[in-house]
């Protein structure tokens, strides 16, 4: 292709454009659902700081990577890792990222579907006025006695949810998801912001919600915590999985690398930081435990909108924008799966996502059956049914492997020379500390922590 100076217009256009499908696929039920809640279950602030510095150390500098090797590779992950290693010499087990990308992207869909559906019921519950006038107590019954018991209902809302997810994946992300996600970022960034200001303004506990996630006390702080945290980066933040790398693989030449994903972690990190500065103000507000788990947004939030005039509507908005928020994340967990059936069975795209999202999809029945039916220890594994083990194994486990491999391969295995002119920082100051980033720092922090997580549970 030419190098010819494009039109600012152009380029700002297609910029824009991988910022919001990369933004969309990063902002979901991670920031929302699954930050205040185990940041709760973690003790708050010392968590929430190691979070941090694990966005700006290790998924900044691997988000990266990941753009640079799908863009780079223009192919899907699998393909991409094989191809690009061959290219530099390297061994073609490198393939076996994406391989371990795609296996992560099914396990994550199937809980996260689940979830997904109970937001979609709660939009319609909520609407419906079925919580109003409610107080915390009935509305955690509801919750934990009435929705996660029913199997039924979970079912056909964790149907409907994979159903969205395969026509859209199927019609191709350019044509529903673009114009979709244009609209629904911003409007959820103004309803969450809204919502600040009712927790700042009316629950007469900001104070305390806030020092609960910025007051760092590390003497309750173990290794595990830290796993957990630093898993979450790479959950909230899409990484370790290839869904950046296969997007990425469509972003235009000319746009950076590094100010696009900066702008895309800035935003995700914002939508976790105001979701926890809503919701725990309303949980001390209701005298309830942060520690509460999974349901935390479902109870605690939930009962705020009971009790608030006009929160059936503004509950039932809410809800609404987290199922869509939740859409955008899941087409990107399944795509780079649904790109490497197509190529390598040689398969039409509808046939590829049907068949993909019904192996999710009955993945997805164990996990909502754990839950219920199947929540005796006679289910469980290390004292995990299906749902939390799914959970634990890919945040925990596979994304920061498969990112620390990602970010070897980057720094180590791709030759100097490609890479920096892959990324064209502005200057060779950064360009060296993202180097030094991928080669040593980032990897070493997750090698530590395995190290240290396996270290303290077996001494
Ligand atoms: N980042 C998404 C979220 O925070 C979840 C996700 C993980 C999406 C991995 C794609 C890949 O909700
Ligand atoms: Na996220």
């Amino acid at each position: 292709m030419a190098e010819n100076a494009p039109t600012v217009t152009e380029t700002w256009a297609t910029r824009w454009t991988f910022i919001l499908a990369a933004s969309g696929s990063a902002i979901g039920l991670g920031n929302i659902w699954k930050f205040p809640f185990i940041t709760g279950e973690n003790g708050g602030g010392a968590f929430v700081l190691v979070y941090l510095l694990c966005i700006a150390m290790v998924g900044i500098p691997i988000m990266m990577s990941e753009v640079l090797i799908g863009r780079h590779a223009r192919h899907n992950p699998i393909t991409a890792m094989g191809q690009l290693a061959r290219e530099s010499g390297a061994s073609r087990l490198w393939g076996g990222v994406g391989w371990m990308g795609v296996l992560a992207g099914i396990m994550i869909l199937s809980f996260y579907s689940v979830v997904a559906g109970w937001s979609l019921d709660y939009t319609v519950e909520l609407f419906a006025g079925n919580f109003n006038g409610m107080s915390s107590d009935e509305v955690g019954v509801a919750f934990g006695e009435g929705l996660l018991q029913d199997v039924t209902k979970l079912t056909i809302w964790h149907t409907v949810f994979m159903v969205l997810t395969a026509i859209v994946v199927a019609l191709g992300i350019h044509k529903g998801l673009e114009n979709s996600v244009k609209l629904m970022m911003p409007a959820l960034f103004v309803l969450l912001l809204a919502m600040l200001v009712y927790s700042a303004t009316q629950t007469g506990h900001f104070g305390q919600g806030f020092n609960y996630l910025f007051d760092f006390d590390f003497s309750k702080l173990s290794w595990n915590a830290v796993l957990s945290a630093m898993g979450h980066a790479f959950f909230t933040l899409s990484l370790g999985m290839c869904a950046i790398m296969a997007y990425g693989a469509y972003m235009p030449k000319q746009a950076s690398i590094g100010g696009t994903v900066i702008t895309v972690a800035v935003l995700d990190t914002l939508v976790a930081l105001i979701a926890g500065l809503v919701i725990f103000p309303i949980v001390f507000a209701n005298g309830m435990e942060p520690s509460a788990g999974p349901g935390l947004l479902f109870v605690s939030l939930t009962s705020a909108f009971a009790q608030l005039p006009g929160g059936q509507f503004v509950g039932g908005v809410f809800f609404l924008l987290v199922s869509i928020a939740a859409l955008s994340s899941s087409i990107s967990l399944i795509e780079p799966s649904a790109a490497w059936v197509t190529e390598r069975f040689n398969m039409g795209r509808v046939g590829a996502v049907t068949l993909l999202s019904l192996i999710v999809w009955v993945f997805g029945i164990a996990c909502l059956l754990s839950l219920n039916v199947w929540s005796g220890a006679e289910y469980q594994l290390f004292g995990m049914g299906v749902f939390d083990l799914f959970d634990f194994l890919t945040a925990n486990i596979m994304l920061p492997l498969g990112g620390m491999l990602i970010a070897i391969f980057a720094g180590w295995v791709m030759k100097r020379s490609v890479v920096l002119n892959e990324l064209a920082l502005k200057s060779l100051v950064r360009f060296n500390l993202w180097r030094s980033m991928v080669r040593v720092i980032s990897p070493l922090a997750v090698f530590v922590v395995f190290v240290m997580t396996l270290y303290q549970k077996f001494s």
